[in-house]
């Protein structure tokens, strides 16, 4: 059979390992991005050829772009690198009749409201919610649910907009502020407890592979209180390990994700040990998240997500075999634009983030308990020597 021609979305920079990977399997490949992004190191070795348009917001210019180019070229393949590719990216493949997510089976894996609302009927726990549409129900909300609560934007990623609320009349002022903009938000229990996330692979509807892993501390706190953002591989033997995979699998195959990779998130909740499914994704997650899971396992996230995208009506498809390490990030942002890292000489330290402004490590060893140990040290020298004091960490959020 003929390797499929693929055409990958990006409106950022990212995805390298997806690109080399289906070219590696004799792809053809080809980039649709935005022109401010043209300078970037993509790796054209691997790429037929790169376009590129404006902007993504021009959905009608969009279609007339992919159009053109079908004319001489037959797309099998049309897949959004980045979270906010994927609206755009299910449009392209309806309006074209391509295999993979429409616009409808897309949404739950975007919209925060949406995947709420599936998430309910599938009997997966969740913390209470509404959207910000009909009032009465926002009242009712209120009524029935204790506070704190967020209101959060139902797209945006990095925890931006999120604001959390200590009273219904902060709840209302929100609603009011936000004027038109109200539907593009949802408002939910604040659950207070521990961050997970449950980075994915799935073939032919199946959950193939599964790391679970345990934020440092939970995002909100990071993006909106400032600090050293922190994950790691969660201990293998852990009941933990087992709960989390199973809703997670309960998640993906409910939500009909089919083909990909997916990066899902859940909350431990102090209160009752529960877990809380907060949200899922058709992705890779970012902020090193790959890097650390091929540090543990073996497994690129990326590049299998290209074979599983390659072998999607062909079948085929087969996991490496698994590493059982453990492995950790710390990423920071740096008060100066390139931090000296050399006092950093760990021989588990596997890669360095290259990012102005930033410090970051992946690390990895045998042990959970070394890399615990590590994450330990590296946050709290990190925050003592080289922490900036602005509270965000948007350019690699996850
Ligand atoms: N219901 C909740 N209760 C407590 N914390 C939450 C809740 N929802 C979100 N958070 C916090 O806010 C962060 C961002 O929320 P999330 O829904 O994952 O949106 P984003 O797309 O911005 O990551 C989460 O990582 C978590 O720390
Ligand atoms: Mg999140």
């Amino acid at each position: 059979m003929t390797p499929p021609t693929f055409l990958c979305l990006a409106s950022y920079y990212k995805g390298d390992r997806f690109l080399q990977r289906a070219k590696h399997e004799g792809c053809a490949v080809y980039l649709l991005t935005v022109e401010k992004l043209l300078g970037e190191p993509w790796p054209r070795e691997s790429i037929d050829d790169v376009f590129a348009v404006p902007s993504f917001a021009d959905r009608a210019g969009l279609v007339r772009a992919v159009a053109y180019l079908m004319r001489t070229r037959k797309f099998d393949r049309i897949v959004a690198l980045d979270d906010f590719d994927v609206e755009t990216a299910a449009h392209l493949r309806e309006y074209f009749g391509i295999v993979g997510h429409g616009e409808s089976a897309a949404r739950l894996f975007r919209d925060k409201l949406a995947m709420r609302t599936a998430a309910r009927g599938l009997g997966v726990r969740i913390p209470d919610f509404t959207g910000l549409g009909h009032h009465a129900d926002i009242t009712a909300f209120l009524d029935r649910v204790p506070g704190p609560w967020l209101v959060k934007p139902r797209g945006d990623a990095s925890a931006a907009g999120i604001v959390k609320c200590a009273t219904r009349d902060e709840v209302w002022r929100r609603v009011h502020a936000l004027g038109d903009a109200q539907s593009y938000h949802l408002v939910e229990q604040m659950v207070p407890g521990d961050l997970y996330h449950v980075d994915s692979l799935v073939e032919n509807g199946r959950v193939v592979f599964a790391e679970v892993n345990a934020y440092w501390r939970p995002l909100l706190d990071v993006y909106q209180g400032g600090g050293v953002y922190a994950t790691r591989t969660l201990d293998r033997a852990s009941p933990d390990v087992a709960k989390l995979r199973a809703v997670n699998e309960r998640v993906l195959t409910g939500f009909g994700l089919g083909c990909g990779a997916s990066h899902t998130e859940f909350m431990k909740a102090h209160a009752d040990g529960e877990f809380y499914f907060i949200e899922t994704s058709c992705r890779v997650g970012g902020a090193e998240t790959a890097t650390m899971v091929e540090a543990a396992t073996g497994v690129n996230l990326w590049s299998e997500w290209a074979r599983l995208e390659v072998c999607r009506t062909a079948g085929g498809y087969r996991l490496p075999a698994l590493k059982q390490r453990y492995a950790g990030v710390v990423i920071s942002l740096a008060n100066c634009e390139r931090p000296d890292t050399s006092g950093f000489t760990d021989p588990e330290i596997v890669h360095r983030l290259d990012l102005p402004s930033h410090i970051g490590f992946v690390v990895a060893a045998d042990s959970q308990q070394r890399v615990e140990h590590l994450l330990t040290e590296y946050t709290d020298r990190i925050h003592r020597q080289f922490a900036a004091v602005m509270p965000a960490l948007e350019t690699v959020a996850d």
